[in-house]
């Protein structure tokens, strides 16, 4: 059913989790739900908070973009986490979340993969982006927030960005309901996140990663510092990074961060 109303009270009743986003905080306007949540860090929130917006002035993307988004067309949240393990792993949260919101638009009937390490894509388009962010002190994590942006019910995409991204609403001319979306990505979130805890890494959460993987055994080329190279993806491993094996047979570990991944005949 499409929604009539998202705020914190409708948000609260549909999210039926054991810790994530038990406690929302939502605001119609905000600079960044990434900013509010790392204030609420500060503040000494708990483990779980949500901060949820209807629109944010400041939005943040990745290497410093911005992120926009009109009223009423996305789910725009941040979650608050205070894990107990070194700095090191906490980008690999990232992915956690990637695998998540791919998972949360499987349960709704959309067919959604990944696009290494954690664009989430209909269509061979991206649905959704995910900003990591923590607080560290004297090499102890204080709080991890991770933001994600999720194109819902948005009806059209700038011109500039229409080969890259899209919505849920344009892949399968459907309005949907925010207040149920966020709900099973949190649903999901929690359920991988415990996984994630185990071990630290991903190593249990692997194979459902890489049923969702959009570049598993297609061609990718990889930009580094050291140059370009071409290659057969297959899988991620524990750490997150994605392997690839080139034509003659050698096969490389790509750290995420290090690198830009992009298939040979597509964004995908
Ligand atoms: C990307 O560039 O792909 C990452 C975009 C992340 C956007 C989300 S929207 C909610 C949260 N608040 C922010 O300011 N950014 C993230």
């Amino acid at each position: 059913m499409a929604e009539k109303m998202f705020n914190q009270t409708t948000i609260l009743h549909a999210v039926h989790t054991k810790w994530a986003g038990k406690t929302v905080h939502f605001a119609e306007d905000v600079d960044s739900t990434n900013e509010w949540a790392k204030r609420l860090g500060k503040e000494g929130e708990v483990h779980g908070a949500l901060a949820v917006a209807e629109f944010q002035s400041a939005g943040k993307g990745r290497l410093g973009r911005r992120w926009t988004a009109p009223v009423g067309s996305s789910v725009m949240m941040s979650i608050l986490l205070r894990p107990d393990f070194e700095p090191c792993i906490a980008p690999m949260l990232t992915i956690v979340m990637g695998l998540s919101v791919a998972q949360a638009a499987e349960r709704m009937g959309i067919k959604g993969c990944i696009k290494w390490p954690n664009d989430v894509v209909v269509s061979r388009k991206k649905i959704c982006g995910i900003l990591t962010e923590m607080s560290v002190e004297e090499g102890k994590i204080n709080y991890v927030v991770i933001g994600a942006g999720i194109n819902v019910n948005l009806d059209s995409i700038p011109e500039e960005l229409s080969d890259k991204a899209t919505s849920l609403y344009l892949e399968t001319g459907k309005l949907y309901n925010r207040n149920e979306v966020l709900a099973h990505v949190l649903e999901c979130f929690e359920e991988n996140y415990q996984r994630f805890m185990k071990t630290k890494d991903l190593t249990l959460l692997l194979e459902d990663y890489n049923r969702m993987l959009a570049n598993y055994g297609q061609p990718v080329r990889v930009l580094d510092s050291m140059g370009t190279y071409e290659g057969i993806a297959y899988g991620i491993n524990g750490k997150g990074e994605l392997l690839v094996e080139k034509a003659d047979g050698t096969k490389i570990c790509v750290g995420a961060g290090e690198v830009s991944v992009r298939g040979l005949y597509s964004y995908v």
